[in-house]
């Protein structure tokens, strides 16, 4: 018997190896998907084979992260409660994606993932496995030993097995798009998070930048006016924001499985993005489009937390998103001071504003018959239904 093992290398997964060999007496294939978390590759397959593991995969996704998955962030303005911009969430259906695509290779339909019984990974890995292979049969150690972090920790010392000095202490999740951090002291709502819990975002500092966004088409395509792929704008909006000190989320947040936890977020790159974009959509759309467009992305929002990647509905909203950025084109300066962030000023070729119709000193003015005209009318409605009411 072959089990394909997503393994992030982390405390769950590690044990999950020797667990899965001992249990089933199986070979344990493992599979590293990276999505630009910081992580030693060559390490983590050593310590898959010093778990037990006996094939290891590490398989390079992050191009495709970036422009099947985090684009449509973008586009979609992502962000789960108005706040989380879905790093995680985003990043599982591909990783199961690329783990089907090995136990195909591999010949085998048994596929195991970390997932505990109290996350929404499982529902997102379950869901996106099975959509990419029906036939799958999943096996999840960690919801079925029923062990703690502190079980877990004793049971690597025993056998021998590796881990990461962190492991023991934060639950993380990281990729090029943001990094999760929970458990330990964080579990309390009321605490301040340690400085600790934190990597990629330093300690607030006094300094400020500006920073001007171009997108082409509702894509990031320039900093500063210099033309980088995506991959290399979050990398270099990851640098100048998380120096800063920007980009940190607490957030206490409802999960899928029907209660509250609390996490913290490391997402400079996708902040700055988003609202970049998001003003920008601001300032070409018509109000009704607006109104839409926050109703879709709400929509997609959810849909993507939820683990429903692959619900139709996702695809047709991910179409309308694409078609009303055809028009977002334009650039957005910022300024990034500690944890803060202020739109300076946006500009873009269809933006429907003009100076010479808003301004109070020049130009085009209503004349009173209109203007009053234009308001007995329009609020007509409110004015009869309060009378009808209230007399
Ligand atoms: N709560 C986030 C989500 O559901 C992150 C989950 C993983 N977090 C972690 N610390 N391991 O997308
Ligand atoms: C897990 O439980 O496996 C991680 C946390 C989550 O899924 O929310």
């Amino acid at each position: 018997m072959k089990i394909v093992l997503a393994y992030s290398g982390g405390l769950d997964t590690t044990v999950s190896i020797r667990w899965l060999k001992e249990k089933y007496n199986a070979d344990v294939i493992t599979v590293s998907v990276d999505v630009g978390q910081k992580d030693d590759f060559k390490k983590l397959e050593e310590r898959a084979y010093v778990a037990g593991s006996s094939k290891h995969y590490t398989i390079d996704a992050k191009k495709e992260f970036v422009e099947k998955y985090v684009l449509y962030d973008i586009i979609m303005n992502g962000l789960y409660e108005d706040v989380y911009p879905l790093s995680t969430a985003l990043a599982r259906p591909l990783i199961a994606e690329k783990v089907v695509e090995v136990a195909k290779k591999e010949n085998t339909e048994y596929i195991a993932h970390g997932s505990t019984s109290k996350g929404n990974d499982q529902v997102r890995f379950d869901l996106a496995i099975q959509a990419n292979m029906p036939n799958a049969k999943i096996i999840t150690p960690a919801r079925s030993w029923n062990m703690t972090r502190e079980d877990e920790v004793k049971f690597a010392k025993e056998h021998g097995i590796p881990i990461k000095e962190e492991s023991s202490k934060y639950s993380i999740d990281e990729n090029l798009w943001g990094r999760s951090i929970e458990g330990d002291i964080i579990d309390n709502p009321f605490t301040e998070v340690p400085e600790d819990a934190f990597e990629i975002t330093k300690k607030i500092k006094d300094g400020k930048e500006k920073i001007i966004i171009s997108f082409e088409k509702g894509v990031p395509v320039k900093i500063n006016g210099k033309k980088m792929d995506l991959l290399d704008i979050i990398y270099t909006l990851t640098q100048i924001a998380g120096n800063l000190g920007f980009g940190r989320v607490d957030h206490l947040e409802n999960r899928v499985v029907g209660f509250k936890s609390r996490e913290i977020y490391e997402v400079p790159a996708a902040l700055c993005i988003i609202s970049a974009h998001k003003d920008l959509e601001k300032t070409v759309y018509t109000p009704l489009e607006l109104r839409f467009k926050k109703n879709l992305d709400q929509t997609w929002s959810d849909l993507v937390y939820e683990g429903l990647w692959y619900e139709p509905l996702k695809e047709t909203i991910e179409k309308t998103g694409l078609q009303m950025n055809e028009w977002i084109t334009g650039d957005v300066e910022l300024e990034i001071y500690g944890d803060g962030i202020r739109i300076l000023g946006r500009n873009s070729p269809y933006s429907s504003y003009s100076d010479k119709v808003a301004s109070y000193n020049k130009g085009w003015y209503p004349t009173e018959e209109m203007a009053k005209g234009f308001i007995e009318i329009w609020g007509m409605h409110s004015l009869l239904a309060r009378k009808v009411r209230y007399g």
